[in-house]
């Protein structure tokens, strides 16, 4: 008797797992389903009917077979309506994908049917606003960086035709000319760091060293200006202090921070690279005395092309705040800007330490 049940167990266990194997193999979601109701309701109607067969000589099949029959149109019927709206939810996250495919980028779908379809159609949708954003991105990228490179390149024709045409000397013009190359330079280096930030190229040669060396050659880059402009630099930072950083690239933060800070303070005013020691990581500070942040500035001027002041044609593509992001948040730090207690603004960037 127990060895009978244990066959029959047994058979039916290898037999259900065959099967069930053989179900993966059908190629819709919606058979997959059919099968198993078959199967759910078939398998242990068949091991009741062979064990009663075999122990008793069972008479009374028509009935059994009357409830398997049934149970299976029931299970069947259940099977389709769900396959279906499985399959449907399915298919409805497979047209938009099929769409986005083709190129519409704002194909967006449906969030609803089974938990798991909703996720997917969620997480779909945000790709596809991902997408949209980047290529938004490109497009504006494209359209200020052909404006921009576009202002020097008709300043160079216009004084190349005057000097062509004899209405100018070219020591007139050679000093403004070399003028227009470095702001050209300037917005294809700006252009190039941008594309490598963007690609994750940036490969950071990150070293525990002291801060206060590349404070100091930083602020020496923008002495001759300072004196220019008639502006104190002033720093404060322990010589003791470690960050991990790429010091060229630190630099290069350093040296945006301090231009912008320069070009925004009035002659006898103060710029400052304070640095301190936080938990974890160290917090540089450039301060100025100049005009401060209105709130459009500070929440916005760290986006690429964006500048304070729109009518100033030269120098500046508005770039220079959107690299120093990039390049803080591959160290890993975070950069921001803020009022100064007394007037000015202060911009700050931590990196990591220890
Ligand atoms: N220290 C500062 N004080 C006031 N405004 C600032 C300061 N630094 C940056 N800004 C504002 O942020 C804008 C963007 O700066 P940035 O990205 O360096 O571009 P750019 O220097 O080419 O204008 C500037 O045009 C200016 O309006
Ligand atoms: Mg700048």
């Amino acid at each position: 008797m127990i060895s009978t049940a244990l066959i029959v167990g047994l058979a039916t266990l290898s037999v259900g797992l065959v099967l069930a194997y053989l179900l993966r193999l059908l190629p819709t979601v919606r058979l997959q389903l059919v099968g198993l109701a078959f199967l759910a309701v078939l398998l242990p109607l068949g091991a009741v009917l062979v064990s009663g067969w075999v122990m008793f000589h069972m008479g009374d099949d028509v009935k059994i077979l009357a409830v398997t029959a049934a149970s299976a149109l029931t299970a069947v019927v259940a099977a389709l309506v769900v396959a279906r709206s499985i399959a449907d939810a399915v298919d409805r996250v497979r047209e938009a994908s099929g769409e986005l495919a083709r190129g519409s980028l704002d194909a967006r779908a449906p969030t609803n049917g089974p938990v798991e379809v909703a996720e997917l159609a969620r997480t779909f949708n945000q790709m596809g606003e991902n997408l949209q954003r980047l290529f938004d991105s490109r497009r504006e990228l494209v359209a200020w960086a052909s404006h921009d490179l576009r202002t020097p390149l008709a300043n160079m024709q216009a004084m190349l035709e005057a000097l062509e045409d004899g209405l100018a000397e070219p020591e007139e013009y050679v000093p403004a000319l070399r003028e227009q190359v470095a702001v050209l330079t300037q917005l294809v280096d700006d252009l190039f760091e941008l594309a490598r930030i963007d690609a994750e190229a940036l490969t950071l040669q990150l070293r525990e060293l002291p801060v206060a060396p590349v404070v100091s050659s930083s602020l020496r880059g923008v002495e001759a200006e300072a004196r220019h402009r008639h502006v104190r630099l002033a720093s404060d930072v322990d010589e003791e202090l470690t960050a991990r950083f790429a010091p060229e690239k630190v630099e290069r933060v350093l040296m945006n921070l301090l231009t912008n800070a320069l070009r925004h303070t009035p002659s006898d005013g103060v710029v400052a690279i304070r640095v301190e020691s936080l938990a974890g990581e160290v917090r540089v500070a450039v301060e100025d005395t100049g005009e401060g942040l209105d709130a459009e500035a500070q929440a916005r001027m760290f986006e690429r092309f964006w500048r304070g002041d729109r009518s100033r044609t030269t120098r500046g593509a508005g770039l220079g705040l959107a690299i120093a992001r990039g390049l803080v948040e591959a160290h890993g730090g975070r950069i921001w800007a803020e009022d100064r207690e007394g007037g000015g603004a202060r911009v700050c960037f931590t990196l990591p330490s220890g």
